[in-house]
């Protein structure tokens, strides 16, 4: 049980999943929000997402004593998998339900949300303004310890260190998506962010149940996206050049690599949405007859059939 305050400045889809795995962690949590509506959309969210990760956590009990149990449970909320029973899984799903309460917080005022902050974790919409504004209203109201991250996926801390005040306290803390089974949180200084800061938000993230994946160097993309984007980039380009199908090429990797997934089964996790709209960020998907133009017309087509992925029943495979 810790007794140190974490602020969380955005309730989003991430923002909400970060708060509430401090929170499950022993950490007092307050989410800074910007207004009553914020506060409208952000408390079911934070509804939701404790009652998935309690969910979860129970499910667990099933995978007791089932050899994949360690690759499948919620690897962010049970520490020790080799030591779990039935009835510690029980007890783990009281304690949350009771905790996910009390040490959440929501307030309205920054200056009365950041007071005391150990850490404060920006995760809002990646609208660089709105971080900038953010900061900058932020920086003076920080206490002089507190530590100031970003969650952004694809914006630099060097782009927005000169903003916070304290460019030594700040560097991006990463997580990922449903945060409390998929546990990394990749961590990425700009050249002026201190060790000792670099090393308390490694600290953090292992207090929060993450494994920590250190940067050593500013990289957009972070390790993960500079190595999935490319790979998966080249499996959908084989699929628009027709030089194969989703499931032959999915087969071809895990039979080749061992891995228990292929890139279509992974498009399908990511969301097609998600995956067309990065395709077609790239300039050449908006020319006539390149490979990336043939990917989001095929993308395109399946999410208009509503064929966007897992949590639409379907996407590249079907899904009961
Ligand atoms: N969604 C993901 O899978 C994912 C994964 C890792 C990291 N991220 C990063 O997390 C951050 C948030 O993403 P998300 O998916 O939670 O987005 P989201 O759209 O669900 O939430 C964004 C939040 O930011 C708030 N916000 C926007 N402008 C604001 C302002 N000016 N002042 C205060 N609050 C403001 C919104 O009210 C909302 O609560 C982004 O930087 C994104 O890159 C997202």
């Amino acid at each position: 049980m810790s007794n140190k305050k974490v602020v969380i400045a955005g309730g989003g889809v991430l923002g909400t999943q970060i708060g509430l795995i401090c929170a499950y962690h022993g950490f007092d949590t307050t989410f800074w929000l910007r207004s009553e509506s914020s506060i409208g959309r952000t408390t079911p969210k934070i509804e939701r997402y404790s009652a998935l990760m309690i969910e979860d956590l129970l499910k667990a009990k099933a995978l007791v004593g089932n050899p994949m149990g360690a690759f499948m449970y919620p690897k962010g909320m049970i520490s020790d998998w080799l030591g779990m029973t039935a009835e510690k899984i029980d007890e783990l799903a009281e304690e949350a339900k009771r905790i996910l309460k009390e040490n959440i917080h929501i307030e309205l005022d920054m200056a009365k949300a950041v007071k005391g902050a150990y850490i404060v974790i920006e995760s809002m919409s990646e609208d660089p303004k709105a971080k900038i504004d953010v900061y900058t209203a932020m920086k003076d109201l920080l206490d002089e310890d507190t530590i100031l991250c970003t969650n952004s996926s694809t914006l630099l801390p060097s782009m927005f260190a000169e903003y916070t005040g304290r460019p030594e306290k700040y560097c991006s803390l990463h997580f990922a998506n449903t945060i409390w089974k998929n546990n990394t949180a990749e961590i990425m200084g700009h050249p002026g962010t201190s060790p000792e800061t670099f090393n308390a938000v490694v600290k953090f993230a292992e207090e929060i149940g993450m494994v920590p994946l250190q940067l050593h160097k500013e990289q957009p993309g972070y390790i993960l996206n500079s190595m999935l984007v490319p790979f998966l980039s080249a499996a959908q380009a084989l699929w628009a050049n027709g030089v194969s199908d989703p499931e032959t090429i999915d087969l071809t990797w895990r039979l080749a690599t061992g891995a228990p997934a292929g890139p279509f089964q992974i498009l399908d996790i990511v969301g097609l949405e998600t995956a067309y709209n990065i395709n077609q960020m790239k300039p050449a998907a908006q020319q006539e007859g390149t490979i990336e133009n043939m990917i989001g017309k095929l993308l395109k087509e399946k999410i208009d059939r509503g064929e966007k992925g897992v949590n639409f029943g379907k996407g590249f495979y079907e899904y009961k």
